[in-house]
């Protein structure tokens, strides 16, 4: 059994990872932590193996020393803060993505495949207008993969916040005559949950921390 907390679990994912976890045999929820539930994550910490965060850009970066700090893994589902701050922490094991659905990794790997061939390429994301950042972790990581796989600049962001949406994002690459869209749709948050569940079953057994992207963990190369 892997004892298991949640950061941010009065939220919209912490809510979802919190019936996720409850409903895996090999997990056992042992705290929700939220400031909307009086629960701080220390209160939490001595009761988990692993943590899962999903709680507000600000928020993100400290949740996660603390963990380490008091040897507890931490898997950092939080976006919109600068994951390069997390090479400073030791102690315990860190991972962290900013997209844990298996399409969305998938839509980034062809994204970056494509990216080598053809001209140019621009990223629409689109998410609930309850999202904090933008552009989305996701398309900001699909961006960086892109211009790693092409040689160029990363490619331009454009940013939709609308009621109604969950989580969205078209690549569209163009060249002469043709143009190519990979297009994936998060239509309810359990699609990230079998990524999220992937990750606090592996994440005390990384070879190196911290480690970033589903991919990773899903992909041998
Ligand atoms: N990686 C992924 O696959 C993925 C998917 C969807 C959303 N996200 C990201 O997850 C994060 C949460 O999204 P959401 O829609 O659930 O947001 P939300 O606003 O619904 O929930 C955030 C929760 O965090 C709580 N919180 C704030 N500070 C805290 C702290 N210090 N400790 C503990 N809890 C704290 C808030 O009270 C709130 O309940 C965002 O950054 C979002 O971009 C990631």
């Amino acid at each position: 059994m892997i004892a298991v907390g949640v950061a941010g679990a009065a939220g919209r994912m912490g809510i979802a990872a919190c019936a996720a976890i409850d409903a895996a045999d090999d997990l056992e929820l042992r705290g929700r932590a939220d400031p909307a539930l009086g629960v701080s994550l220390e209160q939490i910490l001595g009761d988990c193996d692993v943590v899962v965060d999903f709680t507000v850009p600000d928020a993100a970066l400290a949740n996660a020393q603390a963990c380490v700090a008091a040897g507890v893994h931490v898997v950092i589902g939080t976006t919109g803060f600068d994951l390069a701050a997390l090479g400073q922490l030791s102690g315990a094991n860190v991972f962290a993505a900013p997209n844990f659905a298996i399409g969305a990794v998938l839509m980034m790997r062809f994204a970056a495949q494509a990216a080598a061939h053809m001209a140019a390429a621009e990223i629409v994301e689109f998410h609930h207008d309850g999202k904090l950042d933008a552009p989305s972790g996701t398309a900001a990581r699909t961006a960086e993969l892109m211009a790693q796989a092409s040689g160029r600049l990363a490619p331009p962001i454009h940013s939709v916040r609308l009621p109604g949406l969950v989580a969205h994002q078209e690549v569209i690459l163009g060249d002469v005559g043709q143009t190519l869209t990979i297009r994936h749709d998060s239509i309810a948050r359990e699609s990230f949950m079998p990524g999220v569940l992937l990750a606090v079953r592996r994440v005390g057994t990384l070879e190196r921390s911290p480690v970033v992207g589903l991919e990773a963990l899903l992909f041998d190369d």
